[in-house]
Protein backbone atom coordinates (compact mmCIF):
# COMPACT_ATOMS: atom_id res chain seq x y z
CA UNK A 1 0.00 0.00 0.00
CA UNK A 2 2.53 2.54 0.74
CA UNK A 3 4.18 2.10 -1.87
CA UNK A 4 0.98 3.25 -4.07
CA UNK A 5 2.34 6.88 -2.15
CA UNK A 6 5.40 7.34 -3.39
CA UNK A 7 6.05 9.58 -7.09
CA UNK A 8 9.85 8.70 -7.67
CA UNK A 9 11.24 12.29 -9.54
CA UNK A 10 14.30 12.11 -11.37
CA UNK A 11 14.61 15.23 -12.92
CA UNK A 12 11.75 17.35 -14.21
CA UNK A 13 8.67 17.20 -11.54
CA UNK A 14 6.62 18.19 -14.51
CA UNK A 15 6.49 14.98 -16.01
CA UNK A 16 5.38 13.44 -13.01
CA UNK A 17 2.13 15.96 -12.40
CA UNK A 18 -0.30 13.55 -13.31
CA UNK A 19 1.22 10.60 -11.34
CA UNK A 20 1.24 13.12 -8.06
CA UNK A 21 -2.49 14.32 -9.43
CA UNK A 22 -4.10 11.10 -8.89
CA UNK A 23 -2.66 9.50 -6.17
CA UNK A 24 -3.68 12.83 -3.77
CA UNK A 25 -6.49 12.64 -5.57
CA UNK A 26 -7.17 9.33 -4.45
CA UNK A 27 -5.43 9.36 -0.96
CA UNK A 28 -5.42 12.54 -0.50
CA UNK A 29 -1.85 12.16 0.34
CA UNK A 30 1.40 11.62 -1.77
CA UNK A 31 5.05 11.51 -1.01
CA UNK A 32 7.50 13.07 -3.35
CA UNK A 33 10.87 11.42 -3.62
CA UNK A 34 13.98 12.04 -5.27
CA UNK A 35 13.52 16.26 -5.14
CA UNK A 36 15.80 16.88 -2.36
CA UNK A 37 19.62 15.92 -2.04
CA UNK A 38 19.22 14.27 1.63
CA UNK A 39 22.82 14.92 2.00
CA UNK A 40 22.08 18.82 2.35
CA UNK A 41 19.34 18.07 4.73
CA UNK A 42 21.08 16.02 7.52
CA UNK A 43 23.93 18.67 7.25
CA UNK A 44 22.04 21.56 8.01
CA UNK A 45 20.17 19.94 10.78
CA UNK A 46 23.71 19.34 12.09
CA UNK A 47 23.92 22.91 12.02
CA UNK A 48 20.35 23.72 13.60
CA UNK A 49 21.03 21.71 16.46
CA UNK A 50 23.76 23.56 17.30
CA UNK A 51 21.69 26.29 17.00
CA UNK A 52 19.28 24.88 19.15
CA UNK A 53 21.93 24.23 21.97
CA UNK A 54 23.48 27.28 21.53
CA UNK A 55 20.56 29.84 21.81
CA UNK A 56 17.79 30.55 23.79
CA UNK A 57 13.76 30.16 22.68
CA UNK A 58 11.56 32.87 22.52
CA UNK A 59 8.30 32.83 24.34
CA UNK A 60 5.20 30.49 22.91
CA UNK A 61 3.23 34.11 21.79
CA UNK A 62 4.08 37.81 21.58
CA UNK A 63 6.51 38.09 18.79
CA UNK A 64 6.01 40.53 16.05
CA UNK A 65 5.07 39.44 12.40
CA UNK A 66 8.32 40.79 10.83
CA UNK A 67 10.37 39.10 13.70
CA UNK A 68 10.06 35.64 12.06
CA UNK A 69 10.90 36.98 8.41
CA UNK A 70 14.41 36.53 10.02
CA UNK A 71 16.20 33.82 12.04
CA UNK A 72 13.83 32.94 15.18
CA UNK A 73 13.29 30.35 17.04
CA UNK A 74 10.77 29.95 19.97
CA UNK A 75 8.57 26.67 21.63
CA UNK A 76 5.52 26.48 20.32
CA UNK A 77 3.46 24.83 23.44
CA UNK A 78 -0.17 24.55 24.63
CA UNK A 79 -3.68 24.36 23.24
CA UNK A 80 -3.43 27.12 20.21
CA UNK A 81 -6.48 29.47 21.17
CA UNK A 82 -4.20 32.02 20.12
CA UNK A 83 -2.99 31.11 16.57
CA UNK A 84 -5.56 33.34 15.19
CA UNK A 85 -6.36 30.19 12.57
CA UNK A 86 -10.03 30.23 11.81
CA UNK A 87 -11.28 27.21 14.38
CA UNK A 88 -12.61 24.43 12.37
CA UNK A 89 -15.83 22.54 13.79
CA UNK A 90 -14.42 19.30 13.18
CA UNK A 91 -11.72 19.77 15.61
CA UNK A 92 -12.97 22.17 17.74
CA UNK A 93 -11.06 25.29 19.05
CA UNK A 94 -7.89 23.80 20.38
CA UNK A 95 -4.99 22.48 18.40
CA UNK A 96 -2.58 21.43 21.28
CA UNK A 97 1.25 20.79 20.00
CA UNK A 98 4.81 20.49 21.60
CA UNK A 99 7.23 21.59 19.16
CA UNK A 100 9.66 24.08 18.25
CA UNK A 101 9.48 25.87 15.52
CA UNK A 102 12.68 27.50 13.91
CA UNK A 103 12.32 29.87 11.32
CA UNK A 104 15.09 29.90 8.58
CA UNK A 105 14.55 32.96 6.00
CA UNK A 106 15.42 32.54 2.36
CA UNK A 107 18.29 34.60 0.83
CA UNK A 108 19.82 36.07 4.51
CA UNK A 109 22.84 34.76 5.80
CA UNK A 110 21.70 31.14 5.45
CA UNK A 111 23.65 29.76 8.42
CA UNK A 112 21.96 26.42 7.92
CA UNK A 113 23.22 25.85 4.70
CA UNK A 114 19.27 25.01 4.02
CA UNK A 115 18.43 27.74 1.51
CA UNK A 116 19.12 25.61 -1.45
CA UNK A 117 16.87 23.04 0.08
CA UNK A 118 14.21 25.43 1.19
CA UNK A 119 14.23 27.23 -2.57
CA UNK A 120 13.97 24.07 -4.31
CA UNK A 121 11.13 22.92 -2.04
CA UNK A 122 9.25 26.39 -2.47
CA UNK A 123 9.74 25.85 -6.45
CA UNK A 124 7.88 22.25 -6.13
CA UNK A 125 4.95 24.12 -3.62
CA UNK A 126 4.50 26.69 -6.50
CA UNK A 127 4.55 24.06 -9.69
CA UNK A 128 2.55 22.08 -7.49
CA UNK A 129 0.45 25.53 -7.15
CA UNK A 130 0.06 26.02 -11.12
CA UNK A 131 2.08 29.87 -9.85
CA UNK A 132 5.22 30.85 -11.31
CA UNK A 133 8.23 29.06 -10.09
CA UNK A 134 10.05 32.55 -8.41
CA UNK A 135 6.32 33.12 -6.96
CA UNK A 136 7.22 34.64 -3.14
CA UNK A 137 10.84 33.08 -2.74
CA UNK A 138 11.79 36.55 -2.24
CA UNK A 139 8.89 38.92 -0.36
CA UNK A 140 6.94 39.55 -2.78
CA UNK A 141 4.99 43.30 -2.15
CA UNK A 142 2.61 42.66 -4.88
CA UNK A 143 0.92 40.10 -3.53
CA UNK A 144 1.94 40.46 -0.03
CA UNK A 145 2.76 36.89 0.27
CA UNK A 146 6.28 35.73 1.50
CA UNK A 147 7.53 31.81 1.87
CA UNK A 148 7.52 30.99 6.18
CA UNK A 149 10.56 28.32 5.68
CA UNK A 150 11.05 27.02 8.80
CA UNK A 151 12.00 24.08 10.96
CA UNK A 152 9.68 21.98 13.08
CA UNK A 153 11.76 20.19 15.93
CA UNK A 154 8.87 17.90 17.97
CA UNK A 155 11.45 16.88 20.41
CA UNK A 156 12.37 13.50 22.54
CA UNK A 157 10.30 13.11 25.31
CA UNK A 158 7.08 14.17 23.89
CA UNK A 159 7.08 16.53 21.31
CA UNK A 160 3.75 16.33 19.36
CA UNK A 161 0.74 17.66 17.00
CA UNK A 162 -2.95 16.90 17.46
CA UNK A 163 -4.57 15.64 14.76
CA UNK A 164 -5.67 18.45 12.01
CA UNK A 165 -6.40 19.39 8.53
CA UNK A 166 -4.21 22.55 7.03
CA UNK A 167 -5.87 25.37 5.70
CA UNK A 168 -3.79 27.72 2.70
CA UNK A 169 -4.51 31.23 1.49
CA UNK A 170 -7.27 30.00 -0.99
CA UNK A 171 -7.43 32.99 -2.80
CA UNK A 172 -3.83 32.10 -4.78
CA UNK A 173 -4.57 28.86 -5.55
CA UNK A 174 -5.45 28.00 -9.09
CA UNK A 175 -8.10 25.97 -10.33
CA UNK A 176 -5.65 23.67 -12.27
CA UNK A 177 -3.10 23.56 -9.94
CA UNK A 178 -1.71 20.54 -9.03
CA UNK A 179 -2.96 20.07 -5.60
CA UNK A 180 -6.58 20.72 -6.67
CA UNK A 181 -6.91 23.71 -3.77
CA UNK A 182 -5.41 24.14 -0.66
CA UNK A 183 -1.93 21.80 0.14
CA UNK A 184 0.51 21.41 2.55
CA UNK A 185 4.03 20.23 1.99
CA UNK A 186 6.04 18.99 4.71
CA UNK A 187 9.77 18.21 3.95
CA UNK A 188 11.12 14.79 6.12
CA UNK A 189 14.23 16.11 7.13
CA UNK A 190 14.87 13.38 10.24
CA UNK A 191 15.00 9.43 9.68
CA UNK A 192 13.00 7.68 12.08
CA UNK A 193 14.18 4.35 13.60
CA UNK A 194 17.81 6.58 13.69
CA UNK A 195 17.28 9.94 15.27
CA UNK A 196 14.12 9.04 17.22
CA UNK A 197 12.68 5.74 17.53
CA UNK A 198 8.54 6.16 18.38
CA UNK A 199 6.06 7.93 16.60
CA UNK A 200 6.41 10.32 14.24
CA UNK A 201 4.38 11.73 11.41
CA UNK A 202 0.92 10.25 10.49
CA UNK A 203 -1.92 11.13 8.52
CA UNK A 204 -5.22 9.30 7.91
CA UNK A 205 -5.48 7.87 4.60
CA UNK A 206 -8.27 4.96 3.59
CA UNK A 207 -9.80 5.97 7.43
CA UNK A 208 -6.31 5.42 9.11
CA UNK A 209 -3.95 7.13 10.90
CA UNK A 210 -0.98 5.76 9.43
CA UNK A 211 2.78 6.70 10.32
CA UNK A 212 4.11 7.81 7.18
CA UNK A 213 7.96 8.13 8.52
CA UNK A 214 7.32 4.37 8.88
CA UNK A 215 8.59 4.69 5.25
CA UNK A 216 9.91 7.71 4.47
CA UNK A 217 13.33 8.98 3.89
CA UNK A 218 15.35 12.57 4.49
CA UNK A 219 14.51 14.71 1.71
CA UNK A 220 11.04 13.08 0.93
CA UNK A 221 8.14 15.42 0.38
CA UNK A 222 4.69 14.31 2.23
CA UNK A 223 1.72 16.31 0.87
CA UNK A 224 -1.49 16.34 2.41
CA UNK A 225 -4.61 18.84 1.16
CA UNK A 226 -7.50 20.02 3.08
CA UNK A 227 -9.09 16.81 3.36
CA UNK A 228 -6.14 15.38 5.21
CA UNK A 229 -6.26 14.88 9.03
CA UNK A 230 -2.56 14.88 9.79
CA UNK A 231 -0.28 15.56 12.95
CA UNK A 232 2.49 13.79 14.46
CA UNK A 233 2.16 11.22 17.65
CA UNK A 234 4.41 11.24 20.58
CA UNK A 235 8.01 11.43 20.11
CA UNK A 236 10.53 9.27 22.18
CA UNK A 237 8.10 9.57 25.60
CA UNK A 238 10.90 6.91 26.81
CA UNK A 239 13.50 9.35 27.07
CA UNK A 240 13.57 12.56 29.15
CA UNK A 241 13.11 16.30 27.51
CA UNK A 242 15.94 18.39 27.66
CA UNK A 243 15.66 22.10 26.25
CA UNK A 244 19.12 22.76 25.11
CA UNK A 245 18.97 19.75 22.61
CA UNK A 246 18.07 18.88 19.10
CA UNK A 247 17.05 15.34 19.46
CA UNK A 248 14.13 14.00 17.96
CA UNK A 249 12.12 14.80 14.99
CA UNK A 250 12.73 17.65 12.31
CA UNK A 251 10.45 18.36 9.33
CA UNK A 252 10.71 21.67 7.14
CA UNK A 253 7.56 23.61 5.94
CA UNK A 254 7.51 26.32 3.23
CA UNK A 255 4.15 27.85 4.20
CA UNK A 256 2.64 30.82 2.52
CA UNK A 257 2.46 33.76 4.50
CA UNK A 258 0.83 37.21 4.16
CA UNK A 259 2.82 40.43 4.79
CA UNK A 260 0.65 42.11 7.96
CA UNK A 261 3.84 44.62 8.33
FE1 LIG B 1 -0.72 20.70 9.45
Amino acid sequence: MTKNLIVEINQDIGEKSDKIQSVLSEKNFCIIRGAIDPKIVKNGIKKVKKYIEKNDDNPVTGESPSAVRDYFMKLSLGEARHSGKKIDKKFNIVRPRFKRVIYSPLFKQDIFKLDEVFIRFAKIRNFLMGVDPEYALREDKTNKMWTASRIHQFPSGGGFMSSHVDTVAPSIIKKDSIGKGFFQPILIMSQKGKDFESGGGFAKIDGKNVIYEDFTEIGDIAIYNSFTEHGCFDIDTHKPFFQRSGNGRFSGLCTLYKILN
